[in-house]
């Protein structure tokens, strides 16, 4: 018999609620997933406010699952069983979906399960590429990570290769976008402006490839340093800043930098699938160099689309949903948030 899972985030800025319909061969299934974003409340700050994103997602929770189960079809007495968001993630956002998901597994009495969103962010690609080779390697890259896992297990075995030292990969685009005034979030804006500049216009630093580098972790902060340094230069000279070469220059920094180590990793350890996942996934340079780099290297290469690489509810329901196939003893409604879960 199918079970159907309902999944909760809120460790961020998007209010998320997903279900999905575990097929008894282990197949995850999507059924709904409604998002409802404070995002245009953070855009004057340049960052996301977490007073604001934990009022934001008090008001959103309740009317977002009502909209997701409407758009399944469903009632609330359909859940077989519940998974939310334990972290990492903003506290007090966290917070609100953990009293969320306890209220409906206590009203429900269905089993609960606190997940890591860092997994859900992998797990998301079974609902559009089916299962996942295990094992397989991720490049998660967001507004709030930049790691490289290996995965052997969505729902349990998941081993961090690198991750940042500084800046996550989304940050470093929008502290640039602020930069060139763009606006916030600045991944997108980026992506369009340097779609008519030359990336080979500046040379900007790769930061974290000298020899003596962590082989697998990632630094931003040095390159958007670099990228503010050039522009006040030319500010200063009274020249016209030239915003699409810029853009390109960065772009392709990010992208030749994400994509060598996620490629480096996959061939040392000799995983074939690599999985790019998080906001920036959908940055377009980000995207082609990869798949021309994977395709040398003989790596599959698997990237959800868009609207499911950034923070939602299917991505927690699909975690949810392997967990569930996996036998896991469930959380329990004493379950707490931790804004620091390690993978
Ligand atoms: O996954 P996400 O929605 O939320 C977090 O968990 O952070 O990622 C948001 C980040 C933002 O920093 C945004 O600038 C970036 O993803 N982003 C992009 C693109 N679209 C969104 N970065 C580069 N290129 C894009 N096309
Ligand atoms: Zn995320």
């Amino acid at each position: 018999m199918s079970r159907i899972v309902l999944g909760i985030e809120s460790s961020c800025d998007e209010t998320g609620v997903g279900l999905v319909r575990l097929a008894d061969d282990g197949t995850v299934e999507l059924l709904a997933d409604e998002v409802a974003s404070s995002v245009e409340q953070h855009a004057r700050f340049g960052g996301v406010v977490p007073e604001v994103a934990s009022r934001a997602h008090l008001e959103a929770m309740v009317p977002t699952a009502e909209r997701a189960f409407a758009k399944a079809g469903l009632t609330l007495s359909d859940v077989d069983a519940i998974a939310v968001t334990a972290g990492p993630g903003l506290a007090g956002a966290l917070l609100v979906g953990v009293a969320a998901a306890k209220a409906y597994a206590a009203a429900l009495d269905v089993p609960l399960y606190g997940v890591n969103h860092l997994a859900g962010h992998i797990a998301v690609d079974t609902l559009q590429h089916g299962p996942l080779p295990k094992p397989c390697l991720a490049l998660l890259v967001s507004g709030g990570h930049s790691q490289l896992l290996r995965v052997d297990d969505v729902a349990s075995g998941i081993v961090e290769l690198g991750s940042t030292v500084d800046d996550a990969a989304g940050e470093a685009y929008d502290k640039v976008a602020r930069l060139l005034g763009l606006p916030y979030p600045g991944g997108p804006p980026i992506d369009k402006a340097a779609a008519d500049g030359n990336p080979e216009a500046i040379a900007f630093p790769r930061g974290m490839t000298g020899p003596r580098d962590a082989k697998f972790d990632f630094s931003f902060s040095g390159l958007k340093t670099a990228v503010a340094r050039w522009v006040e230069g030319a500010r200063r000279r009274g020249e016209e800043i030239p915003v699409a070469d810029v853009a390109a220059s960065f772009q392709e920094a990010v992208a030749d930098v994400l994509t060598a180590k996620a490629v480096r990793a996959a061939t040392e350890s000799g995983i074939g699938t690599l999985v790019i996942s998080g906001g920036v996934a959908a940055n377009s340079r980000l995207s082609a160099l990869a798949a021309q780099r994977c395709a040398e290297a003989g790596i599959e290469l698997r990237v959800p689309r868009p609207r499911l690489c950034t923070d939602n509810g299917a991505m927690i329901a699909a975690l949810g949903a392997h967990v569930v196939a996996a036998g896991r003893k469930p959380s329990g409604l004493d379950i707490s948030a931790n804004p620091a879960l390690p993978v």
